[in-house]
């Protein structure tokens, strides 16, 4: 590796193969994209009913070599060994054959041009994702993630280290889109439907139709599920169960064959479906809201008085003491984050519906979804830490028993070797029960928009 080259324009190729898409992208100092390149096999998993993990696998083998090569055309570069600096990769949380490809792919390259390996987490990235269009987000800020795995609430105190506040207990948000949006045939209604995920399809179907449809998703006590737990935990299941008992509703519409009847009654189990799922949302993200500003920021004075840790990235960290300092920044991401109708409803909630005004940020509609941009931009942020703090730093840190592995910009050949996938792992420290001992009770939200009409 030639060290002068390194300082004044590094570039890093960033792999992404955790679940279905295969993504590979190359950004430059301070997240210049210079490609972005992906394979989703959608349209083949919507035909097979699903993502089956054998089959995603073999998608990425593949494919990946393909999505490689473009991406790198794309970039004009003029060869890897001379012009990208690392190789970053997710290396957890997914799916396990999935991983393996991206890694094994990974570990090659960075091999056979002796380039430094960065592992990536794969929820971090996607909450880091937002800042790569918009600079003026402040650590810490809280990262709600919404995709087909998973459902959580964060904060990201820098932006490698992050704190757990709650996740769902059973299914993710997309996941639940999916398998309803299969259950209701979308994708037999034709163009568009048979090529969008579930969840665009449901979002595509709920336009202009009457969210007040409740009789499809209310609970018998008309709340949103788990409401009684005071603490940030989701739950999703339940919204499957209920709607079971409309299915043959829906399959008589089908069989009758009046499409105008079908797709509006569609609709209205589509809108409904969104707005539960939204007010489940706004409230976990009010109450995780109220637990940093009466708690969270006073007990990490720490973070505030840290000047210099994210600084040198060019991003700010927020003072303790600001004018407004009970606000926090909210990022939402994941692919259901490219849900305008969630997005609008969580900025709703949070610039009217909690105590305080809170900025929301979401990646563009393209960029919520998994692609080789996030983890490019995310090995990015870690590169231009390694080479600011240099290579002290990190090699003492990598001879120190106790460190992550995955938390490295790992150059030595027999720690690559050490590095191994993880099919499960928590964004960051679990402090989901101390939000649980605070007992917190919320104001209800006064919008018609977040009112449960059964
Ligand atoms: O982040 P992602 O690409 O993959 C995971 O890591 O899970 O998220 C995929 C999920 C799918 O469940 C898909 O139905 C959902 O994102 N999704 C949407 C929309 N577009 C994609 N959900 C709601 N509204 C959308 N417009
Ligand atoms: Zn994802």
């Amino acid at each position: 590796m030639s060290s002068s080259h390194l300082c004044t324009s590094p570039h890093v190729l960033g792999i992404e193969s955790s679940c279905d898409d295969t993504g590979v992208a190359i950004v430059g100092r301070n997240g210049k994209i210079l490609s972005n390149c992906i394979h989703s096999p959608l349209k083949e998993h919507l035909t097979l009913g699903g993502i089956i993990p054998v089959i995603a696998k073999e998608f990425h083998l593949m494919n990946i070599d393909k999505v490689a090569n473009k991406a790198f055309q794309e970039s004009k570069l003029q060869s890897i060994a001379s012009d990208i600096d690392a190789i970053a990769v997710t290396t957890r949380p997914g799916l396990d054959f999935s991983l393996k490809v991206g890694l094994n792919y990974a570990k090659r390259l960075v091999k056979k041009y002796s380039k430094p390996l960065i592992p990536i987490h794969h929820m971090q990235a996607h909450a880091l994702m937002p800042l790569l269009e918009n600079r003026s987000i402040k650590f810490p800020f809280m990262a709600l993630l919404v995709s087909g795995g998973h459902c959580l609430l964060s904060i990201a105190k820098r932006y490698n280290e992050f704190e757990l506040l709650g996740e769902s207990r059973d299914d993710a948000p997309g996941d639940v889109l999916d398998k309803i949006a299969r259950r209701l045939k979308l994708r037999n209604l034709g163009p568009p439907f048979d090529r969008i995920s579930g969840g665009a399809a449901i979002e595509l179907l709920s336009r202009r139709e009457d969210a007040d449809r409740f009789k499809y998703f209310a609970s018998s006590d008309g709340n949103y599920p788990m409401a009684q737990h005071q603490d940030c935990t989701f739950s999703f299941s339940a919204y499957r169960s209920m709607f079971d008992k409309f299915v043959p509703v829906i399959d008589t519409l089908w069989a009758r064959g009046d499409r105008d009847v079908l797709q509006q009654e569609l609709g209205h189990v589509c809108a409904s479906l969104q707005r539960v799922m939204l007010i489940q949302i706004a409230k976990r993200l009010q109450r995780a809201i109220m637990y940093y500003r009466m708690f969270w920021k006073y007990e990490n004075e720490a973070v505030f008085a840290s000047d210099g840790d994210t600084s040198h990235l060019g991003f700010e960290l927020r003072k303790l003491v600001e004018e407004d300092d009970s606000c926090i920044d909210v990022v939402v991401s994941g692919g259901v984050a490219a849900n305008k109708y969630l997005v609008d409803g969580i900025r709703l909630a949070c610039e009217k519906g909690f105590e305080t005004n809170n900025r929301v940020f979401a990646p563009s509609k393209a960029l919520c979804s998994d692609n080789g941009l996030m983890i490019a931009w995310n090995g990015m942020l870690k590169y231009q830490d390694y080479l600011d703090r240099g290579d002290q730093h990190y090699s003492s840190n990598q001879t120190n028993l106790n460190c992550d592995i995955h938390q490295s910009v790992i150059v030595d050949s027999s720690q690559m070797d050490l590095l191994d996938r993880q099919a499960t792992c928590p964004i960051g420290r679990d402090i989901s029960e101390s939000i649980r001992m605070k007992s917190m009770k919320l104001q209800k939200l006064n919008h018609p928009e977040f009112k449960i009409k059964r």
